[in-house]
């Protein structure tokens, strides 16, 4: 399917075909010879046949050929969507004094996407994106699945995860990992409501029949800060390691602080000439994306400098620290402030600019490396 992409397309109503590396375009027959641009449909077929496919458990595919390959592009079902912090913050807080946490386990308002309807537990097409409250003195019980899981932390401090016995602090903006498989838990010690952002490859598993989780009683935490403040304190850095000692943890470090980040943002910022920032989460051991089907980005959006991003083939929540500024999508623009996020189909136009004299800063979610793997993820000019 890839090589038919990149290689065919039709123009002047001509099958074109690309040269391997360099070169025009060769056109063939009139395409019109070669696919049809109408398919037949259901109702050209005769009432007795459909029956008797039905009795079958049987269907014709042309009738849905286009739905499903669609020329040059996928169609997404996905539609961008802006979710205003200041609509949802009040709906979280009242849902604190209308159940207690004991009965939600996750007091979550999940993100759903206006192209599936109300009630689509998924911003995008394996994005799932919710809004969590945990009050003071609250605890979220332990228990880990399939999923893979990010938490941004959107306000409030004092609370905490501890991921696989490492306690890790959450504070505003901090990206905090609960991969598949690994117990998690959530603990309030603070005197405010705390909410964060959680982010999942929930639809993904769903759709695959693989989501299902384990419970466990809450978890007892290592009497260490966790490892993004000891063995990879600096970027560069990684413990040195005996041959004959185990290999390091498949994900070795679960936090990412936001002043780290921020700081970083800033200084490349300060060196690349004037454009905006764009920096990546990696596994500090391999360099790869930090979770595996879905990869964070935090941008630096200069005041003033538009940032135009080629058209990717994948999807992505967005998720405002701080600042204001708007982004168009796909022609329609999202006009954002501090804790809002907003989504993009694949494939989506997209245009983000910061406004005011501050730099706005904003993680991306996506999911790149979900595509990477399958060896389809594609960037296109625009
Ligand atoms: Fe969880």
């Amino acid at each position: 399917m890839q090589s038919n992409i990149d290689t065919v397309a039709i123009i002047s109503g001509s099958i074109c075909h690309k040269p391997p590396l360099i070169g025009n375009w060769k056109c063939g027959a009139p395409w019109e010879t070669i696919v049809s641009k109408v398919l037949g449909t259901l109702a050209d077929l005769p009432q007795d046949y459909r029956d008797a496919m039905a009795r079958a458990g049987v269907a014709p595919l042309w009738p849905q050929m286009r739905n499903v390959l669609p020329h040059h592009a996928p169609v997404p079902v996905t539609k961008s969507h802006l979710w205003a912090y200041a609509d949802v913050r009040p709906l979280l807080l009242r849902a604190g004094e209308l159940t207690p946490v004991e009965k939600a386990e996750r007091r979550v308002l999940f993100l759903a996407d206006p192209g599936r309807g109300q009630g689509a537990m998924q911003a995008t097409s394996t994005i799932y994106v919710g809004l969590q409250l945990l009050l003071p003195g609250e605890t979220a019980p332990a228990h880990k699945h399939t999923p893979s899981a990010a938490r941004i932390v959107v306000e409030g401090d004092g609370a905490y995860t501890i991921v696989d016995g490492d306690k890790l602090p959450m504070h505003a903006g901090d990206l905090i990992l609960t991969p598949g498989g690994c117990w998690h838990d959530h603990g309030h010690s603070g005197t405010a409501p705390v909410i964060w952002l959680d982010a999942l490859d929930l639809p993904l598993f769903v759709y695959l029949e693989g989501s299902y989780a384990v419970e466990a009683p809450l978890q007892a935490h290592r009497n260490r800060p966790d490892p993004s403040e000891v063995e990879y304190r600096a970027a560069g850095h990684a413990p040195v390691r005996r041959r004959d000692r185990a290999a390091p943890a498949a994900y070795p470090m679960m936090r990412f602080p936001w002043a780290r980040t921020e700081a970083a943002l800033r200084h490349v910022a300060a060196h690349n000439g004037g454009t905006s920032a764009e920096l990546d989460y990696i596994n500090p051991e391999t360099g790869q994306s930090c979770l595996p089907t879905m990869g964070f980005t935090a941008m630096l959006l200069r005041p003033g400098v538009a940032v135009r991003p080629p058209l990717r083939s994948a999807s992505a929540v967005y998720h405002v620290v701080g600042g204001h500024g708007s982004t168009t999508i796909n022609g329609a623009t999202h006009t954002w402030g501090p804790k809002d996020s907003f989504s993009a189909p694949v494939f989506a136009a997209i245009e983000h600019k910061a406004a005011g004299d501050a730099p706005a800063f904003v993680i991306r979610i996506h999911d790149t490396p979900l595509q990477e793997k399958l060896g389809y993820y594609e960037e296109r000019e625009r």
